[in-house]
């Protein structure tokens, strides 16, 4: 059947030819206005006065929309800490803050009236990174998590040896290419539709309803695509679908939000920076005996989803290593800077970053491969007593043994690494590096109850079937996924099934599409829904033809009943006029899961994804400036659902990642002001950067052991962290120069500057 298939995208051909319909593709209903924001160009001050005088009487211009204008609650704080102000109106917390909202005939003329403000303001302290938040005895934005095993600061003193340092991890701008954007349309009495390029239809749905002060039941979100998310938009879309929805009921007419690029990045939530303070106990063979560490995180001016990023980023501390001692704590400080928010990997792979320099630090210390090391400290099999994690969930479903091995072999890593440190000895100005990394990657919401899904199914008279489902398509193929399962259900050709736009009136209460688990929560949804009707069809057969329910077989687009072969829609027209209820509404939640925050204890993942890189990088010690000359991936799907779009999925993920720990980074003034905020200072990966040579493969053997959809695995962001393999190439060919005698440190980004100074650095100690 369909299911396990690897069929296209289902809007592949659409991308490519430009007719994927995104939001600023629908046509405008007549009337359409347009929206531009009033920004902050203070970091962190006292709103003293506000002049909107020449703003509202410019060319264009509608209407001005201030934080005293929002008919219910000026918040669109998606924890309910009311730390998120629509706009503000008393203080700002960060340069680039909204403070007002244009309305105009035309986005050009609210951008250009958006301009003419007089603001008068009193200036406040301001800290725009983590040392400035330390400094000043910076707030957390929400209670750090502490989480810990065993006697990790009497074994840290017993142990033979100790490294104490610290890292630096940049953080990321998402830079989907389809921005935020939202169209508003109002409708009779209270009720509104809005389409929104979110992750999370149903938070639009609260926020948009909270600030206008109406009932859910009166608000719609749609929600056909978005031209990439990557977490940016699982709550980052909130204020412009707020303000579009507020704009446009104020003045009853249609309004649309489209920032700029300038504006989106100015004004949208980030990755986490992180520093990760260490302490680790180990001993001559490189086995880890204690791990303390503590994960500080740059989190802004409010709390936004830090506090699971910042718990995400504990809950991989280990990536695959156990600890047999451990204490971990987070620490989201606040800063006068943007909200950051989700990107993939959600803090998971800041943690993992940590973990591995903690490898690379032990390795260097005692003159052995990292690779050695990381082997030494995995997690044991089920039924050894190296199973546990920080947080108390064993890790019974372990296979990063086997993944790395098969790495290792078919890409030849033994025999290349000393090629490598042949080629190093006898070449003075580009050195190599190779480094292989594994992946453990926790599937699940770590907030229990977002674990729910539901989907609708209708069959219709001519045996087409139409799919709604809770999740939302950005380009990772969810659609065709779930689709896919449908199909298989009733044995129809994919083609048969359309798949529908995400919107909050056909399911409700839906969770964001993140944490990597569309698939499998709206994978089971709709395998709920579509095993009812296909229930009341064999009932129904069993009836109309009188055999028994072993008679009764689905085959690829038709039926065989007893000794009769019926069409798919000769049978379900059939059954439409026996009168066979022909829709139904599926629901799943994961089993198994429970965590308990404050006692740092339970199961919060389902299971685990695993994979393992191996990259081989040249760098320039003369300016620092390296390429990728291969990398190989084996990666842990499960049984793939889908292996072209997983594969898809991986490499993506791959020279995302990539991009995170080397070109990007973002950077900001004294003033508090972002300086990196289009893409002629920031720098996301070009086709040129990927890897040189590059071999993606599932690991084909593998099957969930869970029963998940198909037995399948998220595949979403795991492959992000694979990346890691990149930055630790660049950090033994750093290595290098010193003879490998000493473990380089390389903060993140390894940007070419970074890479420069690591390398005199390192000529100096070597
Ligand atoms: N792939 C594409 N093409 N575009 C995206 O925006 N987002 C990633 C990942 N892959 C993303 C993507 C993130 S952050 C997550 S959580 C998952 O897709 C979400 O989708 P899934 O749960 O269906 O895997
Ligand atoms: Mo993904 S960061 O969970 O949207």
């Amino acid at each position: 059947g369909p299911m396990h298939a690897p069929l296209r995208h289902d809007s592949a051909h659409k991308h490519v030819t430009g007719t994927a319909d995104y939001i600023d593709d629908i046509p405008e209903p007549i009337g359409t206005l347009h929206m531009g924001l009033g920004l902050s160009d203070r970091a962190h001050a006292e709103l003293v006065s506000i002049d909107l005088s020449a703003v509202e009487t410019a060319p264009g211009v509608v209407c001005v929309l201030t934080g005293e204008d929002i008919p219910g609650f000026n918040d669109v704080a998606s924890t309910g800490r009311h730390d998120e102000p629509l706009l503000a109106t008393k203080d700002v917390q960060f340069h680039g803050q909204p403070i007002f909202a244009v309305v105009a005939e035309t986005r050009d003329q609210a951008r250009r009236a958006a301009r003419l403000a007089r603001i008068q303001y009193r200036d406040l302290p301001h800290w725009t990174d983590i040392d400035g938040a330390r400094d000043n005895g910076a707030p957390l934005v929400v209670e750090p998590m502490v989480l810990k095993r065993g006697e990790p600061q009497t074994e840290i003193e017993k142990a033979p040896l100790r490294i104490q340092g610290s890292m630096s991890i940049g953080g990321q701008e998402h830079f989907y290419l389809e921005g935020q954007i939202a169209l508003a349309i109002p409708g009779e009495d209270e009720d509104i539709i809005v389409w929104s390029s979110t992750q999370h239809p149903s938070e639009v749905q609260h926020m948009v309803a909270h600030v206008l002060g109406i009932a859910n039941n009166a608000v719609e979100v749609r929600t056909r695509r978005m031209g990439g998310g990557f977490g940016g938009k699982e709550t980052q879309g909130n204020h412009f679908a707020a303000l579009a929805a507020v704009a446009a009921k104020k003045l009853k007419r249609a309004v649309k939000f489209r920032p700029d690029r300038d504006e989106d990045m100015t004004v949208t939530g980030k990755r986490h920076d992180f520093r990760v303070d260490y302490d680790v106990a180990f001993d001559e063979d490189g086995r880890i005996h204690a791990v303390d560490a503590t994960y500080a995180a740059r989190c802004g001016f409010s709390a936004d989803l830090s506090g699971p990023v910042t718990d995400r980023a504990l809950f991989h501390a280990d990536s695959s290593y156990f600890y047999p001692h451990v204490h971990l704590t987070s620490q989201p400080l606040k800063t006068h800077t943007v909200s950051n928010t989700a990107f993939r990997g959600f803090g998971g792979p800041q943690g993992v970053l940590g973990a591995e320099r903690m490898i690379e630090e032990i390795a260097y210390a005692l003159g052995k491969d990292p690779l050695e090391i990381r082997k030494l400290n995995f997690y044991g099999q089920q039924g050894s007593d190296r199973t546990a994690t920080p947080y108390h969930q064993e890790v019974e479903d372990n296979v990063i043994a086997r993944i790395v091995e098969e790495l290792e072999s078919s890409c030849d890593y033994q025999a290349r690494r000393q090629a490598i440190i042949d080629f190093n000895a006898n070449s003075p100005v580009i050195r190599k590096g190779i480094a292989l990394t594994p992946v453990k990657f926790g599937i699940s919401f770590t907030m229990t109850a977002y674990n729910q899904a539901g989907a609708l199914v209708h069959i219709y008279q001519d045996g087409s079937i139409h799919l709604n489902h809770g999740g939302t398509e950005m380009g990772q193929g969810l659609y065709t996924k779930v689709a896919q399962v449908v199909a298989d259900t009733f044995q129809v050709d994919i083609d048969r099934v359309k798949i529908t736009a995400t919107t909050t009136g056909k399911v409700p209460n839906t969770s964001a599409t993140a944490a990597s688990s569309g698939s499998d929560l709206n994978g089971m949804a709709a395998y709920d829904a579509a095993r009812q009707i296909k229930e009341r069809l064999i009932d129904f057969a069993c009836r109309q033809w009188e055999v028994d329910r072993s008679e009764v077989e689905f085959l690829p687009n038709r039926l065989r009943i007893g000794g009769e072969i019926v069409p798919f829609d000769t049978f379900v027209r059939a059954a439409y006029y026996g009168r066979v209820h022909l829709s139904a509404a599926g629901f799943y939640k994961t089993p198994k899961i429970h965590w308990d925050r404050e006692a740092g204890r339970g199961r919060p993942f389902y299971y685990f994804s695993y994979g393992a890189a191996c990259s081989e990088v040249s760098i320039d010690t003369l300016t620092g400036e390296y390429l990728v000359d291969r990398t190989d991936i084996l990666h842990d799907v499960g049984r793939s659902l889908n292996p072209a779009l997983d594969i898809g999925q991986i490499e993506g993920g791959f020279v995302q990642g990539m991009g995170w720990l080397t070109t990007e980074e973002l950077w900001w003034d004294a003033k508090g002001r972002l300086r990196t905020h289009a893409p002629s200072t920031y720098k996301i990966p070009l086709a040129s950067d990927r890897p040189k040579e590059f071999n993606v493969k599932l690991a084909e053997w593998s099957e969930n052991a869970e029963p998940t959809i198909g037995r399948s695995k998220a595949v979403g962001e795991p492959p992000f962290v694979l990346a890691i393999s990149v930055f630790e190439a660049i950090s033994m060919a750093v290595a290098s120069v010193a003879d490998y005698t000493v473990c380089p440190r390389l903060d993140a980004p390894a940007t070419p500057e970074r890479v420069l100074m690591a390398v005199e650095r390192l000529k100096q100690m070597g």
